[in-house]
């Protein structure tokens, strides 16, 4: 019974001994390698390699041997209409004669105004728009923000914030790259309808050719 009982443990013994060699060759094979960079062998390479060309790989098909071409001249990117408008005094009233607000006044315009009002505008210009943001009263801001509901504001039509918004005003940097059109016109909504308290119709214009800008 004893010998019997010994020779089993010899035997899971040896058995044991043969997995472990097992997992130790199968480490130092895969660990042999030719270089840091070389992936190995491939042994089911059909998904790892892709048959569409690369963006910047070699093209025997197209021009110049390119895969990306210039986009042909005198053409814009799908959804956007760039603004044509200078960062001057001129285009500014320019701009709030020419664009209309292409938003109303509805209850998620505005709220959708708001977040983007506190997001991009309140730290400068102040939760209610008098210029008394935080980055200013804290210091860390030095010009003063302009009040956006004082009387000058309250005047100006539209696309001449919307101009403003977009390409900036004296120290003021432009927003274009940072928020999205409809939020911009949005935004002034929000200033109209929640900071100013006031809905200006007059701030459509009566003449020029209105058109709804990007
Ligand atoms: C980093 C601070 C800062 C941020 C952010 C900022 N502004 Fe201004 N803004 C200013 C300053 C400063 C001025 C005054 C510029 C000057 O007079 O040189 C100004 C001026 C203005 C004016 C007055 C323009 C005029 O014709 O007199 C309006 C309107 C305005 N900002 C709206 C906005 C709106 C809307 C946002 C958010 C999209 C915004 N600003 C974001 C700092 C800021």
């Amino acid at each position: 019974m004893k010998e019997e009982d010994s020779i089993k443990s010899v035997k899971r013994r040896t058995a044991g001994s043969v997995v472990a060699l097992f997992f130790i060759l199968s480490i130092i094979i895969m660990s042999c390698d030719r270089g840091a960079n070389d992936p190995g062998w491939d042994y089911f390479p059909d998904m790892a390699y892709s048959p569409a060309y690369r963006t910047w790989s070699d093209n025997p098909v197209l021009e110049n041997n390119m895969t990306m071409l210039s986009p042909v001249k005198g053409t814009i990117p799908r959804n956007m209409i760039p603004f044509q408008y200078e960062r001057t005094l001129e285009d500014q009233v320019r701009a709030g004669l020419e664009l209309v607000n292409p938003f109303e006044y509805s209850v998620g315009n505005i709220e959708r105004g708001k977040v983007a009002y506190n997001v991009f505008c309140m730290n400068c210009h102040g939760e209610s728009g008098d210029g008394l943001g935080y980055l200013f009263t804290s210091g860390r801001y030095l010009v003063p923000p302009s009040s956006v509901v004082d009387e000058k504001i309250k005047a100006q039509p539209d696309g001449s914030i919307y101009h403003t918004i977009s390409l900036g005003y004296g120290v003021m940097a432009e927003h274009a790259s940072l928020i999205l059109p409809e939020d911009r016109w949005k935004i002034i909504l929000y200033i109209r309808e929640e900071l100013q308290g006031e809905r200006f119709e007059l701030h459509y214009p009566e003449e020029g050719m209105p058109f709804v800008a990007d």
